[in-house]
């Protein structure tokens, strides 16, 4: 017997690079986009995984693509840009990688890191995230280099403002004081220090709010808040700082797993910044935070868990594009209670999740119902969308064979009075049609409204914003 041809309906054509920049006034659409939706949905991730002979070896490698879906009276244009920096530069011009990317290297001689280790380098690759800082828009990626652009050309418009450290996060969370932002940094030396810091929403200096001493810092995706703690997880996943400037291995393999350290969550005041409560529980792993709150008395903390951080190297890209799976996470809820230092930890849905989403505007800070995210499907890559109703445990899923659906970002309709009124948007990857388009589901039923096809695939990026702009084409 003779095997069934192949069929291309596997997720590997997401790792595959699209470089095309190009600009359409009208993506083909299909069903109706709700006439209320008025914005851009700004989206961040790799785009090019070879430079020259070089092939960058993660995922999280890749050099970044800007995207742009502006949405306005039912209609849909699209637009994708390169971003423009000294990483990207160095690539076309030179066809080299000049820095450091999450697990890839330059191959600098001992006299280079040791140079670097003074006056380090950093790679302005900002493929992770975006956010709306007042009228600003920044892509950031873990690196200390947030890259402010224009949102209607997506050009680069240089640095955006210096974290007070040598690592940070691309999972700011907003300021509702402010309308500015807080983020992480890790301050890296002989003493390096956790750090969080305040900008407010037209400044370009961060003020430090709270800095905490620590031998090896743990590796740090996001973090959490409430209306009075920021929420730091350390995972015994710790770097030797000293190893980072001079082992001459990728970023990330420096990082060694330390079971035996267990997990510390500490809440640090917003007010003082100092450390006011700590808890330590079992060793686990999360890139994700999903929303943090106080409620009677405790801290309720929810993540994407994994049970060690084997996850980081299921991404590297030879693994995906051989088809092998990836670890699942599980939707986990902390529950501290400051006044006996207890914590106590429970599985909240009957799905795993990951690039977890909520109605952020509405819940950041305070409690929350619904999780919506991706989840595995049958090829162990993330082929569903879900939405998680945290009070049952229970989730509704959106998939359809052979498609690969993205982070969904909730958009909240208008005057809304539910906490799932609104959409969401999610770009999937069509593989036996290899393009993609937007979704566009209605968050509460996950039903789908309508789809904008784009002509080419997008390789999988990680996550992305919605500015609304309802007034302006
Ligand atoms: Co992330």
């Amino acid at each position: 017997m003779s095997a069934p041809p192949a069929v291309a309906t596997s997720p590997e054509l997401g790792f595959s690079s699209q470089e095309r920049e190009v600009e359409l006034d009208a993506l083909e659409v299909t069903g109706e986009v709700p006439a209320w939706l008025g914005g851009s949905l700004l989206r961040t991730g790799p785009s090019r995984f070879e430079v020259g002979e070089q092939r960058l070896r993660h995922w999280f490698d890749g050099l970044a693509m800007l995207h742009r879906f502006t949405i306005h009276g039912g209609r849909v244009s699209y637009g994708c840009r390169s971003l423009e920096g000294r990483t990207l530069a160095a690539a076309r011009d030179q066809g080299r990688i000049a820095y450091g990317e999450f697990a890839t290297d330059p191959c600098r001689s001992l006299f280079k890191r040791v140079q670097t280790l003074f006056a380090p380098e950093f790679s302005d690759n900002a493929n992770v995230n975006v956010m709306r800082l007042g009228e600003r828009y920044v892509a950031m990626t873990e690196a200390p280099i947030p890259v402010q652009f224009d949102r209607r050309t997506l050009r680069a418009a240089g640095v955006a403002y210096k974290p007070p450290g040598e690592l940070t996060t691309a999972h700011p969370h907003l300021d509702r004081a402010s309308g500015g932002m807080i983020n992480y940094a890790a301050k890296l030396g002989p003493r390096s220090t956790y750090r969080f810091f305040h900008l407010g929403p037209d400044e370009s200096t961060p003020r430090v709010l709270s800095s905490m001493p620590v031998r090896e810092p743990a590796y740090m995706h996001s973090f959490g808040q409430t209306e009075r703690f920021l929420v730091l997880v350390e995972f015994p996943f710790v770097v030797n700082p000293l190893s980072l400037a001079l082992s001459g291995r990728p970023y990330i393999e420096n990082y060694r797993w330390r079971p035996e350290r267990g997990t510390i969550v500490t809440l640090l005041d917003r007010n003082t910044g100092a450390a006011a409560h700590r808890f330590q529980t079992d060793a686990c792993f999360s890139f994700h935070h999903v929303n943090a709150f106080e409620r009677d008395g405790e801290v309720l903390v929810d993540m994407c868990v994994y049970p060690d951080a084997k996850v980081i190297s299921d991404l590297y890209l030879d693994r995906l594009r051989d088809g092998a799976t990836i670890s699942p996470a599980a939707l986990t809820r902390y529950r501290l209670r400051p006044a006996d230092g207890s914590l106590r930890a429970s599985t909240l849905a009957d799905t795993d999740i990951e690039l977890p989403r909520i109605n952020y505007r509405r819940c950041h800070e305070r409690p929350h119902r619904y999780v919506w995210g991706n989840a595995q499907g049958g090829s162990g890559w993330l082929e569903r969308i879900v939405k998680v109703d945290t009070e049952d445990g229970t989730h509704i899923a959106w998939s359809q064979e052979g498609c690969y659906p993205g982070e969904p970002v909730f958009v909240a309709a208008p005057g809304a009075d539910r906490e799932d009124e609104g959409v969401l948007l999610s770009v999937v990857l069509d593989a036996a049609a290899e393009r993609s388009f937007l979704l566009v589901l209605d968050a509460s039923d996950l039903g789908e409204l309508a789809r904008a096809q784009v002509p080419h695939h997008i390789p999988f990026s990680f996550h992305g914003q919605f500015a609304s702009h309802p007034e302006e084409g």
